[in-house]
């Protein structure tokens, strides 16, 4: 490993420090200019011409006007619906149930206790249709560059293809004497040049031969230690997904290694990590599709230095540092070498890419049998969404409910509770995936849309979230569509509580089985309290205080156990209703434009925090950039102050 070499960072350099003083009231706009590319000429043609159901064809946004028509009319629906009682509705539909109540990839959906009815869920079906979610989703799964403003596919579901994953599975079987239909899902794909499914086999095997070494102890630090502990380096994508899979999975682990997330640049994140660890036996695997995020790349060269200082010799850093990422060249320039660096396509959104090379953490911490297992469960998810018809198609439901909601509830977050303390980092995973992909203002043209996009999204586990905020789910001025996410706990369901000894104690046992009937009880409790609410007892003085009014809609997803395989199914589940929400909107999951502004600007301030830094360097500089707004300057003369009264202190 080279001594000097360094993450390259897009906003590390100090040679655009502003020069002149800052005239605030004289800019000619406030706004920040970002710049014009050819590049981003070629991808916009590139865009145009990858419309599914098109290809090589521009098209206008909605050519016949078939995508409005749909949208006024469950816009119209939605609207009529905002003060329907949810309960009256299985009166009123008796096939309610059959209509909202979905199998996928051994998931089970409940989205019956919305204000949706089945006139409503027809509506937005017809809205499905105009919107070509159909020719969407194919094209995602033919690789076609469904990413219009980057010009890339979006391929994360070809991570999980059985073909990809196994060399000995058969490809689709060809009948001599009829014209065979390719499978999108498992036909051979291409990028380019590039053999997707060879190129995800061979990261696969070689993560597999990786995982094994570490795991079985043939792998060892540079003093000869076995690793006991792994330190992903690594933000967004390149974190939340293997922290919730690790997280969610840990009863999996191998007994030697425990695994840890470095995200924040916080120093004091590493330096709390820091002490629990001995570099003798720490391996760093550092993540970034990109190789050029600021956080990543300081902590990565702080984790090196621990590591240096701790006694790993220089020639021995390769048996401690692994690199994952999209960039090979900006690995290598941080001095990895190549059997070192597991790659992956930049066809993989970072926010969707758990499943690629992103996910060895968990391949290290459950095995490579456990990880593929978690790999099928999404690929079996994959296949439900490919194949099940929208109105039985659990994602594309899943994701019609969310936008129904956003309309009949304007303003609306989205709550998830999964009731395991194991799936705890489930909503933050989900805040990246479903606030990073869709919360967008323009469509996929760059036209502005007319309608909320992304709602945000938010939660904690139960029944922890019951004793904070639910309080305002059941009796709030806001209402907020909650996902209860329920696996049915692996310990047995123990006595019914009239069987138990007067108290409630169990009658064997820790009391496992009786608190995971507990923990399922209470789920189901507050779906049903959320819809049928209480009326006040009469005449009781506090009965306005205790009513709760009910009608709070609520979706349940119930995992048989919470598994590898169940976990990935869950996962796609998601990923699936988020790009389907995308296509409905008609703007681009994939991209994530509006998180470049604040890294670039970080970097310009980062010198004006410097002691020597002088306060009136925020200005127009060289560089470009506009003068900083008259806050940010206070922020930072007060910054400047409280640090220089700790200089004299
Ligand atoms: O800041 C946004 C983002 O680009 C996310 O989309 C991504 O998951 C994260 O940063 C980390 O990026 P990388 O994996 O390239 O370091």
């Amino acid at each position: 490993m080279r001594p000097t070499a360094g993450l390259r960072t897009a906003g590390t350099q100090r040679d655009c420090r502003p020069r002149s003083c800052p005239n605030w009231r004289a800019a000619r706009s406030r706004r920040y200019t970002s710049p014009a590319t050819s590049e981003s000429e070629r991808t916009l043609k590139r865009r145009q011409e990858t419309e599914p159901g098109n290809p090589g064809q521009p098209r206008s946004p909605d050519p016949d006007g078939a995508w409005q028509a749909a949208w006024t009319a469950v816009e119209r629906q939605a609207a009529a619906c905002r003060a329907l009682r949810i309960d009256g509705l299985f009166d009123s539909e008796p096939e309610r149930l059959d209509r909202f109540c979905v199998e996928a990839a051994g998931l089970w959906l409940d989205l019956s206790r919305n204000r949706l009815p089945e006139s409503g869920l027809d509506a937005l079906l017809a809205l499905v249709d105009a919107a070509g979610v159909p020719a969407w989703r194919d094209a995602m799964f033919a690789g076609h560059a469904i990413n219009g403003t980057e010009g890339r596919p979006a391929l994360h579901v070809a991570l999980r293809c059985p073909h990809g994953r196994h060399r000995d599975v058969a490809g689709p079987a060809v009948d001599a004497g009829t014209q065979p239909r390719p499978d999108p899902l498992t036909a051979p794909l291409k990028v380019g040049d590039e053999d997707i499914r060879a190129v995800v086999r061979n990261t696969l095997d070689r993560m597999r031969a990786f995982a094994e070494a570490v795991r079985d102890g043939a792998w060892r630090g540079a003093t000869g230690r076995p690793i006991t502990d792994i330190v992903n380096v690594g933000i967004g994508g390149s974190h939340l997904g293997p922290e919730l899979a690790c997280g969610a999975l840990a009863s999996l682990g191998h007994p030697r290694l425990r695994t840890h997330f470095l995200s924040n640049v916080d120093p004091d994140a590493w330096q709390r990590l820091a002490r629990e660890l001995d570099p003798a036996s720490t391996l760093a695997i550092v993540a970034s599709k990109s190789w050029r995020t600021q956080e990543t790349a300081m902590n990565a060269l702080a984790v090196r230095e621990w590591l240096l200082a701790g006694g790993v010799p220089e020639d021995g850093l390769h048996r401690h540092f692994v690199g994952v990422t999209a960039n090979v060249a900006g690995a290598r320039a941080f001095g990895l070498s190549d059997d070192t660096i597991f790659p992956f396509g930049d066809w993989v959104g970072g926010r969707y890419s758990l499943w690629s090379a992103i996910g060895l953490p968990v391949m290290l911490q459950i095995g490579s049998g456990a990880f593929d297992a978690l790999l099928a469960g999404a690929h079996a998810m994959d296949r439900h969404f490919a194949d099940a018809p929208p109105a039985r198609n659990a994602p594309i439901l899943l994701a019609l409910v969310s936008l129904w909601n956003g309309l009949v509830h304007p303003g609306c977050t989205e709550v998830i509770a999964p009731y395991s303390d194991a799936l705890a980092r489930l909503p933050a995973w989900l805040q990246q995936l479903q606030m990073e992909s869709n919360g967008k203002r323009v469509d996929r043209h760059g036209n502005p849309v007319a309608y909320d996009t992304a709602p945000a999204c938010w939660g904690e586990p139960g029944t922890g979230a019951q004793h904070s905020f639910f309080q305002a789910l059941h009796q709030g001025t806001r209402i907020h569509p909650i996902d209860f996410v329920v696996p049915v706990p692996d310990a047995g369901l123990g006595k019914a509580a009239s069987e138990r000894p007067e108290g409630g104690a169990p009658l064997a046992d820790s009391g496992a089985p009786s608190r995971a009937a507990t923990l399922l009880a209470n789920a189901i409790a507050q779906a049903e309290a959320l819809m049928r609410g209480r009326e006040p007892a009469p005449g009781d003085p506090l009965g306005p205080h205790r009513e709760c009014p009910g009608n709070r809609p609520s979706n349940t997803i119930l995992l048989d156990a919470l598994t590898p395989a169940s976990l990935g199914a869950l996962l796609a589940l998601y990923e699936h209703k988020t790009v389907t929400l995308g296509w409905l909107w008609r703007i681009d999951s994939f991209d994530q434009w509006g998180v470049e502004l604040g890294k670039t600007l970080a970097a310009r301030i980062e010198p004006l925090l410097a002691d020597d830094g002088a306060p009136d360097a925020a200005s127009e500089g060289a560089s470009g950039v506009a003068a900083l707004s008259p806050p940010s300057l206070a922020l930072l003369a007060r910054i400047r102050a409280i640090r220089a009264r700790r200089r004299q202190g």
